[in-house]
C-alpha cells in the first residue's frame, strides 16, 4: 500500500514510517510513505503557500496553486489511482470500521491542512473524502495522518508478528473494548494475575474474557453496546 503526504511538514508524517509496527510494514514491503511539501511548488522568492481570508477574520488560508501543482507531481511520480483524503475537525469520524475499509486501498494521499484550513475551491476540486480524528481541533493535519497511518498499517497482512492480536483488538470483530491483559510475574505488590488465566482452562478464560470485556464496554462506553454484536449468553451477562 502507499501512502502519499501532502504537507508543510512531510518528514513529521514521514516519522511515522521509521518505528515500530508501521517501520516493519515498511521493511516488509507491505507499505510506503512518499511525502510532497507544496512549498516546493510555490512561485517567486517567498515560496508563498498561505494568504489572508477573503471576508476578513483571524489566520491565513492555504493558497490553491501550490497545493495544486504539488498533487500534480505526487499524480506524475505514480500515474496509479488514489484516493485523496483531507484531514480535518469537519471530516467524518475515524473509526475501526472506516480504517479495515481504507485498508484494503491500494494508495491513498493524505493532504494536511495548517493555518486555518484549505481553499475550499482546491479541496472541492481534488478531494475525494474528508476525515476527522476526533472532536477537538489540532494544530495541523499531520498528527492526524500519523494516526490513521499507524491505524491503517497495523492491518495490512503480515504487518503484525502474531495475527491473532488484530483480531482481538478493542473495536475489533465484535465493537467490544478489550479484556485486561497479564505478563509475568503470577504475584506481584500490585496483585495477583487472575487465576483463571493460569487454569488452563480454555473454556473458562475465554468465557472471562469476554465477561471482562462486555464488563469495561458497559462501564466505560456503555453507548457501544447499541452496535456491539452480542449473543445470547452476552445479554444474560449483562442482565445480571
Ligand atoms: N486537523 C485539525 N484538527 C483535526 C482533527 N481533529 N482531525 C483531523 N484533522 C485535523
Amino acid at each position: 500500500m502507499r501512502f502519499d503526504i501532502l504537507s508543510l511538514f512531510p518528514e513529521f508524517v514521514e516519522q511515522i514510517s521509521a518505528h515500530g509496527v508501521v517501520g516493519r510494514a515498511g521493511e516488509r514491503g507491505l507499505l510506503s510513505v512518499h511525502g510532497w511539501n507544496p512549498r516546493d511548488y510555490a512561485e517567486g522568492n517567498y515560496r508563498r503557500v498561505d494568504d489572508r481570508p477573503f471576508g476578513g477574520g483571524p489566520g491565513m488560508v492555504m493558497l490553491i496553486e501550490p497545493l495544486r501543482a504539488a498533487l500534480a507531481a505526487m499524480r506524475a511520480a505514480d500515474p496509479a489511482p488514489v484516493r485523496v483524503i483531507y484531514l480535518s475537525p469537519q471530516g467524518r469520524p475515524l473509526t475501526q470500521a472506516k480504517v479495515r475499509q481504507l485498508a484494503f486501498m491500494p494508495r491513498i494521499a493524505l493532504l494536511c491542512g495548517r493555518y486555518e484550513g484549505v481553499d475550499e475551491r482546491l479541496l472541492q476540486a481534488e478531494v475525494d473524502e474528508e476525515i476527522s480524528i476526533g472532536d477537538y481541533v489540532l494544530s495541523g493535519g499531520e498528527l492526524a495522518a500519523a494516526v490513521l497511518i499507524d491505524a491503517v498499517a497495523r492491518l495490512q497482512e503480515g504487518a503484525l508478528n502474531d495475527a491473532e492480536s488484530a483480531v482481538q483488538d478493542s473495536f475489533e470483530g465484535d465493537g467490544l473494548l478489550d479484556c485486561p491483559h497479564y505478563t509475568r510475574p503470577v504475584e506481584h505488590a500490585l496483585g495477583s494475575v487472575p487465576e483463571v488465566l493460569l487454569s488452563g482452562n480454555h473454556a473458562a478464560i475465554a468465557y472471562w474474557r469476554r465477561q471482562q470485556s462486555l464488563g469495561r464496554t458497559w462501564l466505560r462506553r456503555p453507548e457501544l453496546l447499541n452496535e456491539a454484536e452480542l449473543s445470547k449468553g452476552d445479554r444474560a451477562l449483562l442482565d445480571d
